[in-house]
């Protein structure tokens, strides 16, 4: 009897101990006021982009909400003005599967904005389907949607320095490749529509993330703005709402239990964001607050160029 006590209490203080440590991770512990700086984060009306949102309106800053629905982004306009307690913060309607709305937003952006501290590409999914331009979905917003307006805002950016590029990857870049021949020809990084082949390309997009954000710091030389690419972490978001119901539902003991909140998993984006020293760590990859080294094909110099080239050939920039 006293047996199962001590077991049983023996559990229940490692199951906390592993959730107040290991699955809560390390907080961003940066205490940096933002007042007079403007930030960007696209897809903030849910999620980790949501909770960003909120740290930085109450740190001060100018909190520029990116989302497509005018009808969600404004609501939560209404919840991050009265979480954070600030009313400097503006939605602004941006479709990152639609080359037309992102120069809409960035001209509507450049227009009224006279400067660009944070930009953080946030907004994300996991989902088939198309762009209006007809890419790939997870292709057209998890990359190549951010690789334009990311070019777009840079000379914003370059002239607010120092200023810094949050780039939201995932750890599932891991199992990314980059089938170059398959985007040339289909515009999409693969053409499955099974669950393991859209699995496939979600990671295949965020390895596209990690590879811009090690292009694009070699191209920021010489310049004020530095840039970052991370893994939030595993969260409890609605980055699931394209999985099988079925599912989400087996599987949500688990993730009740060992994903974090999206409060704990914005932790590394508002690490990235605000520590302050970090800009010789610019173009490197982050996860619970912490640099990580990444496989080669992460950092391959050749592969990085090419899918920039071959980018700017898709947005029709040159
Ligand atoms: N959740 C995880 O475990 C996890 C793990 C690793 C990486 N991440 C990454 O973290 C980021 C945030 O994800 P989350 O977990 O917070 O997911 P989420 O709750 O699904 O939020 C994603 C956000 O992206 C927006 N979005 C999707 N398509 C868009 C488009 N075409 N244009 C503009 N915005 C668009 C969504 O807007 P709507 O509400 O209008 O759809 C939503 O605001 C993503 O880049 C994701 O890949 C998440
Ligand atoms: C995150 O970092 C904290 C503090 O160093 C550590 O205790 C925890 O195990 C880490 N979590 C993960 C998921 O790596
Ligand atoms: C993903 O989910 C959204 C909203 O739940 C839906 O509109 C869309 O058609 C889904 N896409 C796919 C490919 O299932």
């Amino acid at each position: 009897m006293s047996c199962f006590l001590i077991c049983g209490a023996l559990f229940v203080v490692a199951a906390y101990f592993y959730r107040e440590v290991i699955v809560k991770g390390q907080r961003c512990t940066s205490a940096v006021r933002l007042h007079g700086k403007t930030a960007i984060v696209t897809g903030s009306n849910t999620g980790i982009g949501k909770r960003t949102a909120v740290d930085l309106a109450k740190r001060g800053a100018r909190v520029i909400m990116a989302c497509r629905s005018r009808e969600r982004g404004e609501a939560a306009m209404e919840d991050v003005k009265r979480e954070s307690g600030s009313s400097d913060v503006v939605f602004l309607p941006l479709d990152l599967a639609s080359f037309k709305s992102i120069r809409e937003f960035a001209e509507n952006f450049l227009k009224s904005e006279p400067r660009l501290d944070l930009l953080i590409n946030n907004a994300g999914l996991y989902s088939g389907g198309r762009t209006q331009e007809g890419f790939g979905m997870m292709f057209g917003v998890n990359h190549l949607g951010h690789f334009l307006l990311t070019d777009l805002l840079l000379d914003r950016l370059k002239e607010s320095g120092p200023s810094r590029v949050v780039n939201v990857s995932s750890m599932g870049h891991n199992v990314g490749r980059v089938d170059f021949d398959c985007l040339n020809k289909n515009k999409a990084l693969g053409l499955g529509t099974s669950m393991f082949d859209l699995l496939q390309i979600y990671a295949d997009s965020k390895l596209c993330n990690v590879l811009f954000t090690h292009e694009l710091n070699k191209r920021l030389q010489g310049t004020k703005v530095t840039c970052y690419s991370l893994h939030p972490g595993a969260i409890n978001s609605e980055l699931d709402r394209n999985f099988s119901r079925v599912l989400v539902w087996v599987l949500s003991p688990v993730t009740a239990f060992f994903f974090k909140t999206p409060e704990q998993g914005c932790q590394t984006t508002l690490h990235c964001a605000l520590q302050p020293g970090l800009e010789p760590l610019s173009g490197r990859y982050f996860s619970n607050c912490t640099v990580r080294n990444v496989f080669a094909k992460a950092r391959d110099d050749a592969a990085a160029r090419k899918l920039w080239e071959l980018s700017e050939r898709m947005c029709g920039m040159e």
